[in-house]
């Protein structure tokens, strides 16, 4: 099968990061919000990035007007699904939300299409669950922002077919990017490596051992990583991050119990880069 059109559900940080790589590599994307103005909203970062594309040198201004044009927004998740060949799932972090669009989509887009989701730790199988088609559904894992991450992890349930899993690989290398494939379990590969380092972070200041400052530094220049762990959580959101603790906490107990510094901070609502206070101020 030979993807043509792809759909993008929820055009939030990574939706709509989502839907510009695959605009600017020729697909046809149709974008999908639960309102005008989170649409709007999400449109209009579109336009920013190719703005960007073209102040990188990525884009040409020509491929910049053809890119927009691939790009069409609507409010209805019906419209989008009724003829896409893919379509890539970007909505909240939440099982029942996702799982209610997994539904819907399942009932609404032809046989063929492969249902893909990004969540960052939720499972492929349970997501799977909610549909008719489970040797259709794989989870297609780009990292933040799509444009500049080179990865994208490919996801297999329980149930995910050989064909679907080649179909997948090939559209995420013909977007550009490199693929590792893991199993349905936890955090990937990823999240379950990433989120232990933060939550000690987390627990190393909240004991008062050293600062946020220090730990970031150690990490920048002791270990030669392009960010500290605390500056990583704030740009992809203390909320996600949670979330995704929490699931490997289930999932594995004990050593993955958030620490309540993290968790203070959720519930305060200071979530990082996005609203612009977190473990650092912005
Ligand atoms: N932020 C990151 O760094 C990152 C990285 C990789 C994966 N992810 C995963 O990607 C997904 C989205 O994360 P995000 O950071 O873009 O979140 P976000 O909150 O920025 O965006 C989610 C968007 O989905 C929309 N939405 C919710 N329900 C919807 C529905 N039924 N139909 C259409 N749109 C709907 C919301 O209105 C919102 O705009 C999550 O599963 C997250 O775990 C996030």
């Amino acid at each position: 099968m030979e993807i043509k059109k792809v759909a993008v559900i929820g055009s939030g940080a990574m939706g709509s990061g989502i839907a510009y790589v695959c605009a600017a590599r020729n697909y046809e994307v149709s974008i999908v919000e639960v309102n005008k103005k989170l649409l709007a909203k999400g449109i209009k970062r579109i336009r920013e990035m190719i703005v960007e594309g073209v102040n990188r040198g990525k884009l040409t201004p020509r491929e910049a007007e053809e890119t927009l044009k691939r790009v069409k927004g609507t409010t209805s998740i019906t419209e989008a699904a009724k003829d896409a060949d893919i379509i890539i799932e970007a909505v909240y972090e939440d099982i029942n939300v996702k799982k209610e669009v997994f539904q819907k989509l399942d009932e609404t887009c032809p046989n063929h299409t492969i249902l893909a989701s990004n969540t960052s730790a939720l499972s492929i199988t349970e997501l799977a669950s909610a549909t008719k088609r489970p040797n259709k559904i794989i989870g297609l894992h780009f990292f933040n922002p799509p444009y500049a991450m080179k990865l994208v992890e490919v996801v297999l349930g329980a149930q995910t077919s050989e064909e679907t899993r080649r179909i997948a690989d090939d559209f995420a290398r013909a977007l550009g990017k490199e693929t590792v494939t893991v199993k349905d379990s936890p955090g990937f590969i990823v999240n379950r490596l990433v989120l232990p380092m933060l939550n000690e972070a987390a627990y190393l200041v909240y004991e008062g051992k050293t600062s946020i400052e220090n730990v970031d530094k150690a990490a920048t220049l002791g270990m030669n990583f392009p960010a500290g762990p605390f500056r990583l959580a704030d740009f992809v959101g203390l909320d996600i991050a949670l979330a995704v603790l929490e699931n490997l906490h289930q999932a594995f107990g004990e050593k993955f119990k958030p620490c309540p510094l993290l968790v203070e901070k959720v519930k305060a609502g200071h979530l990082g880069l996005k609203t612009r206070k977190g473990f650092y101020d912005y």
